[in-house]
């Protein structure tokens, strides 16, 4: 089924120069940009974005870090983009993240894990409509 999916490259490696190799890993795969921007989000933004995550306590230095510089934000589309973006990804800690995949390869902490991509249909749909409203 084709899907579209959220997904951000974070901070870290936008700030590491790992823009690039972490697209061609997207596009190798088959998926596509449907929207991508470049942005910087201030921490009003980042509780919106993480509205499930606001009351753990990794929560006070994860919203930092998503605030600290800019990222990639964008949706890609392509055949279960949901999962298969996800299991291009790997784990949320790179170091428990299978090898090859982009956590695994570019990220180096379990909040400077370098990406972020929608774990649902719904998650899906309400992070386009909060970063790309006029694509929902
Ligand atoms: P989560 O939704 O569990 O992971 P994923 O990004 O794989 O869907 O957590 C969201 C983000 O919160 C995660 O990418 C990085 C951050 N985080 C931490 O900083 N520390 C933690 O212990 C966890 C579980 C997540
Ligand atoms: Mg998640």
């Amino acid at each position: 089924m084709i899907e579209r999916t959220f997904v951000i490259i974070k901070p870290d490696a936008v700030a590491a120069g790992h823009v690039g190799n972490i697209l061609n890993r997207y596009e190798e795969a088959g998926f596509r940009p449907e929207a991508m921007e470049l942005r910087t989000i201030d921490g009003e933004f980042a509780d919106k974005h993480y509205a499930e995550h606001l009351e753990r306590d990794y929560y006070p230095p994860l919203r930092e870090f998503m605030t600290e510089g800019p990222l990639v934000a964008m949706i890609l589309s392509g055949k279960d983009a949901l999962l298969g973006v996800r299991e291009l990804n790997g784990l949320t800690d790179p170091s428990k993240a299978a090898q090859g995949t982009i956590r695994a390869d570019f990220g180096t902490s379990v909040r400077t894990n370098c990406v972020h991509a929608s774990d649902s249909p719904e998650s899906a749909s309400s992070e386009i409509g909060l970063w790309f409203p006029g694509r929902a």
